[in-house]
């Protein structure tokens, strides 16, 4: 078994995650709010490209919940947008989610030809690392990134995972594997990388300082969402 990333949905072909079990990773904040929205007890979500789908996709699933962001700030017409922090079981609980964010969710759609698909982030990644390395096959950590450029929260997350699967495991990594994997052991201080990153800043400045605090806990959630290529469920 080998473990290889990708550092953002530009940087992989839809082909390149055949038969490989992939882990999607969009700390800030795509990854964090579908397993927040699974945790508080919604049924599933649905991950679309466009707005125009999201308020298709929501009609017909019987008036589903219509979330995402563009320049990380809740669109127009939708219900939520992309804080894990609104995600709350009085908002969530049974309810389908249609899901459109500006990264996050277009690396999720590059890997419809994966053998499996789960959904990672700083919150479960002992349970996604367990969950993956289970499956024996390569895996592939892609990392959603900020417009087809590296992201560092993602980048440490993938290291972090990394990080996980070798404490139990012998397992080979690429060279973008081990430099993630170095990242994250010789700084596994996350906040204070972590001010550097680009989105962090940004985050910062529109006042999302909550959602920054909550993204960065490491392993407080056992769960491990699976896309089926339709939705975002736990299985
Ligand atoms: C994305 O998918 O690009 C992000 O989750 C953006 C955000 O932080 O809202």
């Amino acid at each position: 078994m080998t473990i290889d990333v990708a550092i953002s949905a530009e940087h992989v072909l839809e082909t390149d995650v055949r038969n490989k079990t992939v882990i999607v990773i969009d700390v800030l904040r795509a990854t964090s709010v579908m397993i927040t929205a699974l945790e508080n007890g919604a049924e599933k979500i649905i991950p679309v490209q466009t707005i125009k789908e999201v308020f298709n996709k929501a009609k017909q699933n019987n008036s589903a919940i219509k979330a995402g962001e563009r320049h990380a700030e809740k669109v127009e017409g939708f219900d939520l947008g992309n804080s894990p922090l609104e995600y709350t079981r009085a908002r969530v609980k049974d309810k389908t989610i249609v899901l459109s964010t500006t990264n996050g969710t277009r690396a999720l759609l590059k890997t419809r030809e994966a053998n499996m698909v789960f959904i990672g982030a700083f919150l479960n990644v002992n349970a996604v690392a367990k969950a993956a390395h289970k499956i024996g096959s390569d895996i592939l950590i892609l990392c959603a990134g900020t417009h087809g450029k590296l992201s560092l929260d993602d980048a440490l997350c993938a290291g972090a995972i990394i990080n996980a699967i070798l404490q139990n495991k012998t397992t080979k990594l690429t060279d973008i594997a081990w430099m993630h994997y170095n990242l994250y052991t010789n700084n596994n201080k996350i906040e204070t990388v972590l001010r550097n990153c680009s989105h962090y800043q940004l985050l910062k400045q529109k006042g999302f300082n909550s959602d920054i605090d909550y993204c960065i806990q490491l392993n407080t959630s056992t769960l491990v969402p699976i896309w089926d290529g339709e939705n975002i469920r736990i299985v």
